[in-house]
């Protein structure tokens, strides 16, 4: 057997304990208003995991530049330091203010390509659209909203008012939810974390057809790797705010800010993994469920170069792991 393929394959579950330890740690912070403490705690927990990982992994999008983020910042290495040379891309708690509130749809994330296959994205924003397999090719980030949603709800054989449009409720987007509601589609505001929903669009039964709007542009390259791996696609294009924006995207290689993105551009080849995990309920995963004896975490983990999806539901026995147990965090 393909010696390679095979330690890619393991890579698979590796990457799964990465995003459960995150989720475990800031579950322990839902609703307590403290969106630091639990951002914080899903970084020392991620980042305490990855280095029981056989890899030589480079954060290409964390939490921030070094100077600005003790851990898992832009640049940092990860894993043991052997073979494969991995790009990594994390976003240990997509949704502070989700778990500070309580709220929904709060997840751990993490996409792993091979040395070069992730953008680069600056922190700042993107705008976005993302589709399912069977919409793919049917969409274009500079078409009318209305052209979009009739295309797409051609591909997926439904009724303009049966699809169902994801989009952040921010005062940036009443010109894109005003011409949603005109074209007939329905709509699901969200607060925050618009990685979970454009995953959902491509996963059969989540009751989401399309995301759209301006969020992070490193959350554009995380949902784009589960994209990649699950046939759906996203366009994106950066939104920067001022002139620091474009400098900074520049900096990283962009150096046409107005450039489209594609899916080859946002995430280059199918040698890509991604895994999150549920800390609150949300479209596509279920949130940590804490028990007598430890708790249950809902994880999917995917892999491009093979298409294959998992769920994983998985009970941890704090008995048997004390480290997850995390008393005396709060
Ligand atoms: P956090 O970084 O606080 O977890 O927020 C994530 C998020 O909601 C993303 O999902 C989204 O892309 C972005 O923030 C939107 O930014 P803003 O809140 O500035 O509109």
């Amino acid at each position: 057997m393909d010696k390679d393929l095979t330690m890619e394959r393991e890579l698979t579950m590796e990457f799964a304990r990465v995003t459960e330890a995150a989720a475990l740690a800031s579950a322990r912070w839902v609703g307590r208003g403290n969106k630091e403490a639990a951002d914080d705690a899903a970084v020392q927990a991620m980042r305490s995991v990855f280095d029981t990982i056989r890899m030589s992994g480079t954060v290409v999008i964390g939490e921030g530049e070094m100077d600005e983020a003790p851990m898992l910042y832009i640049g940092e290495k990860v894993g043991s330091g052997e073979p494969p040379e991995l790009d990594v891309a994390v976003d240990p708690l997509e949704g502070t203010n989700i778990v500070a509130k309580g709220l929904a749809g709060a997840i751990a994330v993490v996409a792993i390509a091979k040395k070069g296959g992730l953008l680069h994205a600056p922190d700042m924003y993107m705008d976005k659209i993302a589709v399912g397999p069977q919409a793919k090719g049917k969409i274009h980030l500079d078409a009318s909203v209305q052209d979009n949603l009739r295309s797409v709800a051609q591909a997926l054989g439904k009724s303009m008012d049966d699809l169902t449009v994801v989009i952040m409720d921010r005062p940036r987007h009443d010109k894109i939810i005003h011409e949603v509601r005109e074209a007939g589609a329905r709509i699901r505001l969200i607060t925050d974390g618009d990685v979970s929903p454009a995953v959902a669009c491509a996963i059969e039964g989540t009751g989401i057809d399309i995301m759209m709007g301006v969020g992070g542009a490193p959350e554009g390259v995380l949902a784009a790797a589960a994209l990649r791996c699950l046939g759906g696609e996203m366009q994106g294009r950066l939104w920067p705010e001022n002139d620091a924006d474009v400098l900074r995207a520049k900096s990283l290689g962009i150096l046409d800010v107005s450039k489209l993105l594609t899916m080859n551009d946002l995430v280059c080849s199918d040698d890509v993994f991604f895994a999150a995990t549920g800390i609150t309920e949300g479209p596509l995963l279920k949130g940590v469920h804490f028990t007598a004896q430890g708790a249950l975490t809902h994880t999917v983990v995917m892999r491009g170069k093979t298409g294959t999806v998992r769920f994983i539901e998985a009970r941890h026995s704090f008995d048997k792991k004390p480290a997850y147990a995390m008393k005396g965090v709060i």
